[in-house]
């Protein structure tokens, strides 16, 4: 079956396009890429003022299955990233039970193939039961399908597992994501620390409880000569760390997520349960610090860090309520905003959502190029929109944005060229 997508403009950063480009998709692979293409026999689609990139990957989701479907599953979380404009998600391991076992693994994969709409690439455990004790079978994991290693949630404290992890998954070249925060320094932290915590009266997580950690991720990942990638950094001090050792060729690379970009500590004012996450909203001089990050090339990558919860595990004190928040169906328009906000560029923030989240996880996505597989996102860089909970695919209704008004809506989402994702309004 062809598809031509016709009108639009068409951003692949991949290969330094972006021109009011026609795309041929023939049997869910990319055929043709060019100016005013003509097919008598394709499907049309009418891009015209829409954007055109390669599907976004999102290397950092949590789809709670196995274990916790009340709070999202393989399925509703799938739907939920096509309808944010990702076709590919990389799950957690803290599931239940945790992902460290080839039969987790298998089930995952083969209930993705069945009820997934997006294309799932499993993260298995860094260590058995996510306890910093024991490795995993961290090569028959990679052969049964899982793209990097994380205790994702913890941080491997224990500096020898660490170094052996780091040695070992280089041996088959896949990255190690770390979760840095030295729980010895964050200990029973519930928000950044400062004013807003003192005022609040919540025990504050100081900075250097993630700078600590990544200072030593970072000296592990330059003995080992392994690839290192740091997740959901927050601290300006992680910036630099980071951008000092990739000066030193240090084999380290990072993701920022979306409400890190955009929300400070202010935001838990009210203990606004949806503003807690781990690590937690920092500071307005952290921001800054995160746009120079990405307009330098020192973070790689945006992920969500989509992490559902129930009602139940919100609607409590701040201190008892659980970390994170749903990120997959607001990620790009709030990504969007900060491109206009001139906080960096239109083809660095679509590179980090799609060709660099596939260059760390060694993934053959986040391109347009011909012969490629036709993972395409269509958007509406214009249509506003009400962000409205109730309406989220997801399972779960835990966003700090709730009543936001954000521009950029996606259009249309296509999985090797099927649509699995279609904005009914549009
Ligand atoms: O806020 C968070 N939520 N941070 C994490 O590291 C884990 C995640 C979760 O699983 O809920
Ligand atoms: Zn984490």
């Amino acid at each position: 079956m062809k598809i031509l997508i016709k009108n639009g403009r068409l951003v692949d950063p991949s290969q330094n396009l972006d021109d009011n480009l026609d795309v041929l998709v023939d049997d869910g692979v990319i055929n043709a890429i060019d100016h005013d293409i003509q097919s008598s026999d394709a499907d049309l689609i009418d891009a015209r003022g829409m954007f055109v990139t390669p599907g976004l990957i999102d290397m950092h989701v949590h789809l709670r299955d196995p274990g916790q479907e009340y709070k999202e599953d393989i399925t509703s979380g799938t739907r939920a990233a096509a309808a944010g404009g990702f076709t590919s998600v990389a799950c957690m391991p803290n599931t239940e039970p945790v992902n460290d076992n080839l039969a987790t693994t298998d089930y995952i994969l083969q209930k993705a193939r069945i009820c997934g709409v997006v294309n799932v690439f499993p993260v298995a455990a860094i260590s058995k039961g996510l306890k910093g004790e024991s490795l995993t079978e961290m090569g028959e994991l990679k052969e049964g399908g899982c793209v990097a290693f994380s205790d994702d949630g913890h941080w491997v404290s224990n500096g020898d597992l660490m170094r052996r992890a780091l040695e070992y998954a280089g041996l088959f070249d896949v990255p190690l994501i770390s979760h840095a925060e030295n729980f010895s320094i964050s200990g029973k932290g519930v928000m950044n620390e400062g004013f807003v915590a003192t005022e609040l009266g919540l025990r504050g997580i100081p900075w250097v409880a993630e700078d600590a950690a990544v200072y030593r991720d970072v000296a592990l990942a330059e003995f080992s000569g392994s690839r290192l990638h740091i997740c959901h950094i927050s601290t300006r001090g992680t910036v630099e760390i980071i951008r000092t050792a990739k000066a030193r060729g240090v084999r380290v690379s990072c993701d920022v997520t979306p409400h890190h970009l955009t929300l400070t500590e202010e935001a838990v004012r009210g203990y606004n349960t949806n503003a807690k996450m781990n690590p937690p909203l920092r500071t307005a001089e952290d921001l800054e610090a995160l746009y120079q990050g990405l307009r330098d090339g020192t973070i790689d990558a945006i992920a969500t860090d989509h992490a559902p919860h129930h009602r139940d595990d919100k609607n409590v004190e701040f201190d008892r309520a659980l970390n994170g928040i749903v990120g997959l169906e607001t990620a790009l328009p709030l990504v969007l905003m900060l491109v206009d906000k001139g906080a960096f560029s239109l083809n660095t923030a679509l590179a980090a959502l799609t060709t660099a989240p596939a260059r760390i996880l060694s993934l053959p996505r986040g391109s347009l190029k011909k012969g490629g597989v036709a993972d395409i996102t269509i958007f509406d860089p214009e249509k506003q929109w009400q962000v409205d909970s109730e309406r989220f695919l997801s399972k779960s209704r835990n966003t700090p944005f709730e009543g936001w008004t954000l521009k950029g809506r996606v259009s249309r989402t296509l999985v090797a060229g099927k649509t699995v994702f279609q904005d009914l309004e549009s």
